[in-house]
């Protein structure tokens, strides 16, 4: 019988196991023999009842604001490195141990009584999250917000710009969403993040391979934006947190920031900051003014007679699809000032098809008489992800329906399109 010192011990198990390389943690204090060599200093008190587990963008923020002000509910402390989220089930912090992510929550006055949660948003859609947080804190209640993916997506871009991320900055959020797989790798990241985390389904379908139907709670994001009280209790009734918290007295819609806030003493109000609820320029406005081709747009307007009001898609006779089936085809919008000629097909020009035309040239090619005809093509971001997360969001309703839950109206809005 041979043996080795500790460390190559360690490391000749490892070269024999290959497979037991990535840990597994479990709850010490749940087997006895863990439990009587466990030192006194440390606490099992120190692990969450409850995860809310993202996605990004859908109002888990708020979410957490307002179950802070509930008295028995407390959070785990802001993570040194990002200074938000802990992050432990979803990557590499996982590998820091149990030690480490204990040491986020504080000793909670009673433990029995008490709620600590942990909130990171990306835990949602990370493949290891729901495997990790089962065996760990299998009695954990989990929660999720849903927003309509497109939102959310768009929502995410807009987070990305005003963090200064290169590609966000590059690109308009339709080149991010539509492009293809020879795009830099930048972009190629961008773009997942903007869009992975919207397969609910699937996302949905793994947390409940590892935690129990009546564990999870899904929250209609819409309404936690237009109803938070309404939300908070059914929140509360779920996690079964005492006493009972009145959100309606202490809840009050805040004009300046467009959203619900924390009423405080004296009337003062206590929003997210600036990072939450930003003020951009809603999806599509971008295209609709021409962005893909604004170079183009400014040359030709400028020698229209009143180019700003020919801008506006609301002047138009309304975007008009062109050519091709498929849903992803751009939107050809007509803007028709003054026309000396009405042409026969908006979707034709001197006689060629605009679809075709719009492949590798400029609106310069297309306005050859510039006053005649001010054309804009929309491509319309909403047009492209509602197809793209079609067959996601069939899903997410099969899924619904057999949790025998109701449908947000952002999903029945768009089952109806699929139709
Ligand atoms: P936008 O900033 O794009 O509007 P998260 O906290 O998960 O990152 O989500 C941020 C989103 O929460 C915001 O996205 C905003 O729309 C939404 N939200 C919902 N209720 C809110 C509230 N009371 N205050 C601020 N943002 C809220």
């Amino acid at each position: 019988l041979q043996t080795l010192p500790p460390v190559q011990l360690a490391r000749k198990y490892f070269e024999l196991f290959p497979e037991q390389r990535d840990p597994l943690w479990q709850n010490p204090c749940d087997d006895k023999r863990h439990k009587d060599i466990w030192s006194r200093e440390k606490t099992c008190d120190h692990l969450p009842k409850f995860l809310i587990i993202g996605p990004q963008k859908t109002g888990t923020t708020a979410l957490c604001l307002f179950l802070l002000m509930h008295p028995s509910v407390a959070s785990s402390l802001p993570s040194p490195q990002t200074l938000e989220e802990v992050q432990f089930f979803n990557g590499n912090n996982y590998h820091k141990g149990l030690d480490w992510y204990m040491a986020f929550f504080p000793t909670p006055p009673n433990a029995t009584t008490d709620f600590l949660f942990e909130k990171s948003a990306s835990y949602f859609h990370s493949e290891d999250a729901p495997k990790r947080a089962a065996s760990l804190v299998p009695k954990a209640k989990i929660i999720t917000i849903l927003v309509d993916p497109s939102d959310r997506a768009y929502s995410w871009y807009q987070h990305q710009r005003s963090h200064g991320d290169p590609a966000a900055l590059r690109f308009d959020f339709h080149e991010v969403v539509t492009t293809g797989q020879q795009a830099p790798p930048d972009l190629l990241a961008l773009q997942r993040t903007c869009l992975v985390p919207g397969w609910y389904a699937a996302h949905l379908e793994r947390w409940l391979a590892y935690f129990a139907a009546s564990q999870l709670l899904i929250i209609d994001g819409q309404q936690l934006r237009s109803s938070p009280a309404a939300v908070m209790d059914e929140t509360q009734k779920f996690l079964g947190v005492t006493p009972h918290y009145n959100y309606s007295r202490a809840l009050t819609f805040d004009p300046q920031k467009g959203f619900w806030c924390q009423l405080l003493d004296g009337g003062k109000t206590k929003c997210l900051g600036k990072s939450k609820g930003r003020k951009y320029p809603p999806m599509d406005s971008e295209v609709a003014r021409g962005a893909p081709a604004r170079r183009e747009l400014a040359l030709v307007t400028s020698r229209l007679r009143s180019p700003r009001r020919h801008y506006e898609p609301r002047s138009s006779r309304g975007p008009r699809r062109c050519g091709g089936r498929s849903r992803t085809q751009p939107y050809l919008m007509a803007v028709r000032p003054k026309l000396r000629t009405r042409p026969r097909d908006p979707c034709r020009l001197h006689g060629r098809p605009v679809s075709g035309l719009l492949r590798g040239r400029g609106l310069r090619d297309l306005v050859p008489r510039a006053g005649d005809l001010l054309l804009a093509f929309a491509f319309q971001s909403r047009t492209f992800l509602s197809s793209y997360y079609r067959d996601h969001n069939v899903e997410l309703a099969k899924l619904l329906h057999r949790l025998g839950q109701p449908l947000p109206a952002w999903l029945r809005q768009e089952l109806q399109k699929a139709r």
